[in-house]
């Protein structure tokens, strides 16, 4: 019996990784590919969840934060500093406790959704909320990076989409072959860039023999690739993905371009039906993440998604971040009913 020994150690001869590295691990990754069925029906597809919300701290990121705090502290460093629309920030906390270092992390105030504020806080680190958006903070980060004695952990760090490659290689492994379509939410750009480059590795060294078309979602309100141009006001409900300045937008492009792919807008009316229907199959993922089957929806009704194909949507984060979006969104509140067994049987007969 081998328990799951975290992806430093699970991926190492595809990773940066050395014996001067650290044995980093806080068991992320081996996140469970779920198939849809009803998705699966309706679009005469194959459909896959791949359900990055049972990392560690909830979401992808953890993939990437683990090797780029397990450099920085082999470097020497002693404080990571982020700044993060909330799942960057919790996961740079949560690995930089572990490894014994300081976190400083900023965050657009208000932002931000509770969970992640939360884990941050609970973590350890240093918070700084400023008032501006995603990419003022991210701005600024790099500024002082320049000034004090810090690691960027942002994913203008390499380390971070070398880490992020391992969803790739998970999917590969379990369905033995590249999907047909890779579905994604982007924000910074940062995590289908790192998948893309995964796909390629994997293919280059012959494990699989296909790659995978990338489709690219950004949110209507803050979709800077999509209009060729940054947004200077991002606005989306999904606010891990409110961002409009992408760092990573010369290798998103490239990735989309080289796989014969897409970038697409998804209103926010678009996200909020997605991220219903992921949860009445039983998944809870966050708004941002159901972007990812917005713009499946989409792929389909557009006609470009044929028949009998299979389509990983990645859901990025844990449907547990954000409470205020779920109890908002759901449709029914609770019954409120007396003690008594004749009180709740006569609230539920209008429900049965
Ligand atoms: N989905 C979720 C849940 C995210 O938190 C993010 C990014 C994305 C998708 C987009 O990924 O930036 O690689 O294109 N969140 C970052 C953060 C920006 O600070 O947590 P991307």
């Amino acid at each position: 019996h081998r328990p799951w020994p975290g992806l430093l150690a699970a991926y190492r001869r595809w990773l940066p990784v050395t014996d001067q590295t650290p044995a980093l691990t806080l068991c992320e990754g081996n996140t469970p590919l779920i198939r849809s069925h009803r998705l699966s029906e309706q679009l005469h597809a194959n459909v896959y969840f791949k359900y990055e919300g049972a990392n560690p701290t909830g979401s992808f990121k953890d993939r990437g934060m683990v090797l780029a705090v397990a450099k920085a502290a082999e470097a020497g460093s002693q404080v990571v500093i982020c700044a993060s629309t909330g799942n960057t920030s919790a996961s740079a906390a949560a690995y930089a406790a572990r490894a014994g270092l300081k976190a400083v992390i900023l965050i657009p105030d208000g932002y931000v959704a509770m969970g992640k504020l939360a884990q941050a806080m609970m973590y350890g680190a240093e918070v700084v909320a400023v008032r501006g958006n995603f990419d003022e903070a991210l701005a600024i980060v790099r500024e002082l990076a320049e000034r004090l004695p810090v690691t960027v952990v942002n994913s203008v760090n390499p380390f971070r989409l070398e880490g992020q490659q391992t969803a790739a290689f998970e999917i590969c492994d379990a369905l033995g072959r590249a999907p047909d379509h890779l579905c994604i939410p982007v924000g910074n750009a940062g995590n289908i860039s790192a998948y893309w480059k995964g796909f390629c590795a994997y293919h280059a060294a012959g494990i699989v023999g296909n790659l995978p078309r990338m489709q690219g979602f950004e949110a209507e309100g803050a979709a800077a690739l999509v209009r060729g141009e940054p947004v200077d006001h991002p606005e989306t409900f999904a606010t891990a993905i409110r961002i409009g300045r992408p760092a990573s937008w010369h290798l998103a492009v490239a990735a989309v371009q080289e796989s014969n792919g897409g970038i697409r807008a998804v209103s926010d009316d678009e996200i909020r039906h997605a991220y219903k229907l992921i949860a009445r199959e039983g998944v809870f993922a966050e708004p941002a993440s159901a972007a990812s089957v917005a713009g499946l929806l989409q792929l389909h009704a557009q006609g470009v998604l044929q028949p009998g194909e299979t389509v990983v949507c990645v859901l990025t984060g844990n449907g547990l971040k954000d409470p205020d979006n779920a109890i908002q969104h759901s449709d029914r509140a609770p019954l409120v009913t007396e003690a008594s067994t004749d009180a709740v049987q006569t609230a539920l007969e209008r429900w049965l």
